[in-house]
């Protein structure tokens, strides 16, 4: 069913809900979470999704994301300073119907403490259209100004493609 903001009271599409994962919920899902949020909203198909991230880690508990991915969004018109660090619970293979993990690793994880077999549990970046791997790399380890930058335009790109697919089941 194909959902635009103008056709939403028609729109059949159940609401789909997405976790978005990484392994400290500070550097790339908030942002993650941010950017695909963004988009929705920017299209006005904020009835359709139910959006959220975590990380499999629970070391920033409770902390707000990274300054640098703070930094970002901001510089391109999006605020994830709100958001909350929290670790993945057992609950959230109950509540969520799509896990978006941002590498292999983090996928491996999810797939290992899965309890669901409805979920279904993705790469971000298997919806990149530039090719260069299934990992959305870690910025925590190194990454600098220019590190966070890439990371945003990767997660952008790939958030765009990922709703793209979702309206068009
Ligand atoms: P993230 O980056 O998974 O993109 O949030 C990390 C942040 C913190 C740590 C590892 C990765 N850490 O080990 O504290």
């Amino acid at each position: 069913m194909e959902c635009s903001g103008e056709a939403l009271e028609s729109c059949n599409m159940e609401k789909v809900s997405i976790l978005f994962v990484c392994l400290g919920n500070i550097c790339r899902s908030p942002l993650a979470e941010g950017i695909f949020r963004h988009i929705v909203v920017e299209r006005k198909l904020q009835r359709q999704f139910s959006i959220d991230s975590c990380g499999l880690g629970n070391w920033h508990e409770g902390s707000p994301p990274h300054d640098e991915s703070i930094r970002v969004a901001e510089i391109h018109g999006i605020s994830i300073g709100d958001q909350v660090a929290r670790q993945i619970t057992r609950d959230d293979f109950l509540r969520f119907d799509l896990f978006v993990a941002m590498d292999k690793e983090n996928r491996r994880d999810l797939k290992r403490m899965n309890i669901n077999d409805e979920n279904e549990i993705v790469c971000l970046r298997e919806y990149d259209s530039d090719r260069g791997g299934l990992d959305v790399p870690d910025p925590y380890y190194g990454g600098g100004r220019d590190g966070f930058e890439r990371v945003f335009e990767i997660i952008y790109r790939c958030s765009e493609k990922l709703l793209d697919e979702l309206l068009s089941r």
